[in-house]
């Protein structure tokens, strides 16, 4: 048993947040061998069921779930920060080319340990990834991963068609090598697989219609895509499928839309697309600091909300400028904000936390395993140091209540924040 002293963020089942300024934690491992949170809350209420057992005591420190990132492009580190006239040409230009290094195992190897160690320097313990065609990609990511014993799930690109020769896959080797991935690392350790169909224009309807049958077929593997990011790519889809009703209905008619199913950006949603999401359970990869580099488009929050879809936050790397989850919220609060496009709302900061925790978890089905710490969760988390800079430190001194102390932290916060990420293994 471990237990931990310190301030704690947790959250209920539903979201409300729940803080406890001397706060303990106390993990434990499983029967089945995994590390999980025995108990947590108030100090002086827990501390006596644990008296006698040695202590690590973090003064001044934030303990919080480890963040869940719900859409990320792992080929795409080294892509941050190129510059483009909006997605299409930035796919074309930058990030095709880009992919086509990952034909080699060893550079897929060399930039996934990076990845990994930038997830978890970043405090993100738990991410659904992007590999790319190569399927040798997904075997590199799956075992940097393994060995930082971390939460993750990916799967390869299906892009059969308009992809440049370098990434673009072959109809049926594409989801058998699909299927033979799934077998290899579905549900290994802490793994998990996604079918991975990039999104509607670069998959034939063949390819289409062969990963909704595998979706089919393993409905506890993942699926994960791209929809209604930006107008140019809404009006390509149109002429691709003139017979769907929407861009999302695509998915929808190939049996991709459901449970656990991860659909990244959701800006140009209709109404009755909305009704769609919540009707088969699948959830939005809301993507601020994508949206806002490639000039995309505004999340509608207040939409999203009344239709009652799940959603959660990502940082979408490469598109995506910062590995920060800390980034991501305070993108995620100006997007909100915006309502010249939509109608602008003020997101609090625990709801903007628990987007990129324990909110993100549930929208991929693993509520009460991971982004929250009940007694129950997997004891994955982060220790924060609210006074990492001179200005936070000013900011968190000052504040009066939870609210001001994690606004001050996503305004102002970054990776110096984030002072330790703890995976708690089972041993
Ligand atoms: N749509 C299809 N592929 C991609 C990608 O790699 N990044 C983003 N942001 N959108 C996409
Ligand atoms: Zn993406």
């Amino acid at each position: 048993m471990d237990i931990y002293r310190s301030g704690l963020l947790r959250f209920t089942p539903q979201g409300q947040a729940l803080y406890d300024e001397d706060g303990l934690l106390a993990v434990a491992r499983t029967p089945d061998g995994r590390a999980c949170v025995q108990a947590s809350g108030n100090w002086a209420q827990l501390a006596p069921q644990f008296a006698g057992l040695p202590v690590q005591h973090f003064p001044g420190r934030l303990i919080a779930p480890g963040f869940v990132d719900l859409h990320i492009h792992y080929p795409q580190t080294d892509v941050i920060g190129a510059p483009a006239d909006g997605l299409l040409p930035w796919l074309e230009n930058y990030t095709f080319p880009h992919e086509q290094r990952f034909v080699d195992r060893d550079y897929s190897t060399q930039v996934a340990e990076f990845f990994i160690a930038e997830l978890l320097r970043n405090g993100v313990t738990t991410a659904l990834a992007f590999a790319t065609s190569h399927p040798a990609s997904v075997d590199a990511l799956m075992a940097a991963a393994q060995k930082a014993r971390m939460r993750l799930v990916t799967g390869k690109v299906l892009q059969d068609r308009n992809s440049p020769d370098g990434v673009r896959d072959a109809t049926e080797q594409s989801l058998l090598d699909t299927e033979a991935l799934i077998q290899r690392w579905h549900g290994v350790d802490r793994l998990g697989y996604a079918i991975t169909p990039r999104f509607a224009p670069t998959s034939s309807e063949a390819q289409l219609r062969g990963a909704g049958e595998l979706a089919a077929r393993y409905p506890d593997v993942w699926v994960q895509s791209h929809v209604a990011e930006n107008l140019d790519e809404v009006r390509w889809v149109r002429e691709l499928f003139p017979r769907a009703r929407s861009y999302l209905s695509v998915y929808d008619d190939f049996g991709l839309l459901r449970e656990r199913a991860v659909y990244a950006h959701c800006i140009y949603l209709d109404a009755e697309d909305r009704v769609l999401m919540r009707a088969r359970g699948a959830a939005a990869a809301v993507s601020p600091t994508s949206n806002l580099f490639l000039g995309s488009g505004f999340f509608d929050y207040r939409s999203a909300q009344e239709a009652g879809f799940a959603y959660g936050l990502a940082s979408d790397v490469g598109a995506g400028t910062s590995f920060s989850p800390f980034r991501t919220m305070l993108a995620a609060y100006t997007v909100g904000r915006e309502g010249q496009s939509k109608r602008g709302l003020s997101l609090s900061p625990t709801d903007l936390w628990w987007q990129h925790t324990g909110g993100a978890a549930a929208a991929m089905g693993l509520g009460g395993v991971v982004g929250n710490l009940l007694p129950g969760c997997e004891a994955d988390f982060v220790l924060l140091n609210p006074e990492a800079t001179p200005l936070l430190a000013r900011k968190t001194r000052a504040a009066r209540n939870l609210d001001e102390l994690l606004f001050a932290m996503i305004v102002l916060g970054d990776d110096r924040v984030v002072e330790q990420t703890i995976i708690s293994q089972a041993k």
